[in-house]
This record gives structure tokens, C-alpha cells and sequence, in this order.
């Protein structure tokens, strides 16, 4: 099937190696905020709004990861970008490690953020595709209600999300449930990703388990991992230092130390 790109809406701030910072779902760029903030000097952070999320367009299809994949691919070549370090949260890292599969010539590193490489198990898909059915139905609040406690247990930021989710469109949610529910393993592609790594996991993310992040990082031949402590699904916000020291070690690694 043809992949067709959309043109995504993206911030570009500071100067230097470019970081492309992938969000998770159902957010936007915003939640980078406090990253970039504490890196502008550092490096380039390049910040998408993936399709159909904040201020990108959507078309009705899924949002499959190959797809979003290629959304982030032509917005590298619209940048004229040779290569850059990819980071992903969560559905992000879905995206980057796809991305990292089907693009590994414009990789200079890779961030993993509360993300895993397992498919959804058949339980999961189920209840993602009962989700999408139901929503369409009864709208973005009955998808994002209870999200905002499971990604983390702070309340201020609880609130943040929540304000943030309730932002969405319907079919987006939907086009993104069935693509996260249709992902394949990447289990199998890890070993082909040759540039260095960083895996970062809040010790209390109820999403992602702990042991998965640590299995993605024994997997990746320059991978090591970065447990974040009192962080749940949200590491970025909720102990921003500990990402920041995290991207700026990746960067490091990739060979611009500043
Ligand atoms: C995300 O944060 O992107 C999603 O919660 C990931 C998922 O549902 O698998």
C-alpha cells in the first residue's frame, strides 16, 4: 500500500546536532516542553505534532506505525537533514523504531522513551479495537477519562494531561488505537539498530513495565538503560532532570559533547 506523508506541523529551537522528539499518544509536542527547555543550548529539537494530533492534519486512515514513520521521514528531508537523533515516548518510540527499521541510513542515535518493542498481546488488541468501536459512539472523553492516573500520579500534571487529551478529535484516537493495535513485533529488528541508544523508564510506569525497557536495552548492541525514579508513564514531566541528563548522554555519545 502506498504511504502517503502529511505534511506534519513541527517548533524547530536552538542549534546544533539535530534531535527529532517524537510524542506519545494521545498527546502533542507540548509535553517536551521542560526537555527542551533545559537543552535549547545544547542541541537542534526538532518537535512534530504527529497526524491528526495538536496542530497536524489527519487523514482517514490508520494511523499505522510505518505510516507515521514515513510522516517523520518526509518531514527530515522537507529540513534537509542527513541524519538525526531520534527520541520517542511511548507510541513515539513505536514510530522510531519503525522508523529505525525502514530508515536505519538517518539514524545517528536513538532515544526510547516508556516505550517497548513487544505487539500488543491478543488481549490488548481486543480491547483497543472495543475502544475505537465504543468511541465512536461516545467521544474522546469515554477514550482519554481514565488515562490521565494511569500515566503518572502527580495531580498537577494528571490535570495537564487531561486538559490536553480532551483537545483531540474522535477519528484521530480511533486511527491511532487501530495502528497501535495492528503493530508488529520489533523484537526481530533490534539487532539491526547499530547507533548508540538510551532506554529511559519511570520505575512506576503502569503502561509499560519496568522489565520490558530493561529487555529492549539488553537488546540494542550500543543500548543502555536509564531508570527514572518517581516517574510513572511520564518521565518528561514528572522528573525532567533525569531526561535531560539522559538526552544529553545520548547526545554525548553520538559524538557532540558540550
Ligand atoms: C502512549 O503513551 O503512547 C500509549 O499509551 C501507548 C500504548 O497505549 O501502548
Amino acid at each position: 500500500m502506498e504511504l502517503k506523508p502529511v505534511d506534519l506541523f513541527y517548533e524547530d529551537i536552538g542549534q546544533g546536532i539535530p534531535v527529532l522528539l517524537v510524542h506519545g499518544y494521545p498527546l502533542d509536542h507540548t509535553i517536551w516542553a521542560p526537555v527542551v527547555e533545559g537543552l535549547k543550548d545544547t542541541a537542534r529539537f526538532i518537535l512534530p505534532d504527529m497526524r491528526g494530533y495538536g496542530k497536524s492534519p489527519d487523514t482517514n486512515e490508520v494511523h499505522s506505525m510505518r505510516l507515521l514513520a514515513e510522516d517523520l521521514r518526509a518531514l527530515i528531508d522537507k529540513l534537509g537533514l542527513e541524519k538525526v537523533i531520534l527520541v520517542g515516548h511511548s507510541m513515539g518510540g513505536y514510530v522510531a523504531l519503525s522508523f529505525a527499521h525502514a530508515y536505519p541510513n538517518y539514524l545517528s542515535g536513538l532515544g526510547l522513551v516508556a516505550t517497548q518493542a513487544d505487539a500488543d498481546s491478543p488481549e490488548k488488541r481486543q480491547s483497543r479495537l472495543v475502544t475505537a468501536r465504543e468511541a465512536k459512539r461516545r467521544g474522546v472523553g469515554y477514550v482519554t477519562g481514565g488515562m490521565p492516573a494511569k500515566l503518572t500520579q502527580n495531580e498537577a500534571i494528571q490535570k495537564q494531561l487531561n486538559e490536553l487529551m480532551l483537545n483531540n478529535r474522535t477519528g484521530s484516537l480511533i486511527n491511532s488505537l487501530k495502528g497501535m493495535a495492528e503493530r508488529p513485533d520489533a523484537n526481530p529488528t533490534l539487532a539491526a539498530i547499530k547507533v548508540p541508544a538510551v532506554v529511559i523508564a519511570g520505575t512506576q510506569d503502569q503502561i509499560i513495565p519496568l522489565q520490558l525497557a530493561r529487555t529492549l536495552a539488553q537488546m540494542l548492541s550500543k543500548g543502555w538503560l536509564v531508570e527514572v525514579a518517581d516517574a510513572g508513564h511520564m518521565p518528561m514531566l514528572e522528573n525532567p532532570t533525569a531526561v535531560i541528563d539522559a538526552v544529553k548522554q545520548l547526545i554525548c555519545h553520538v559524538g557532540e559533547c558540550k
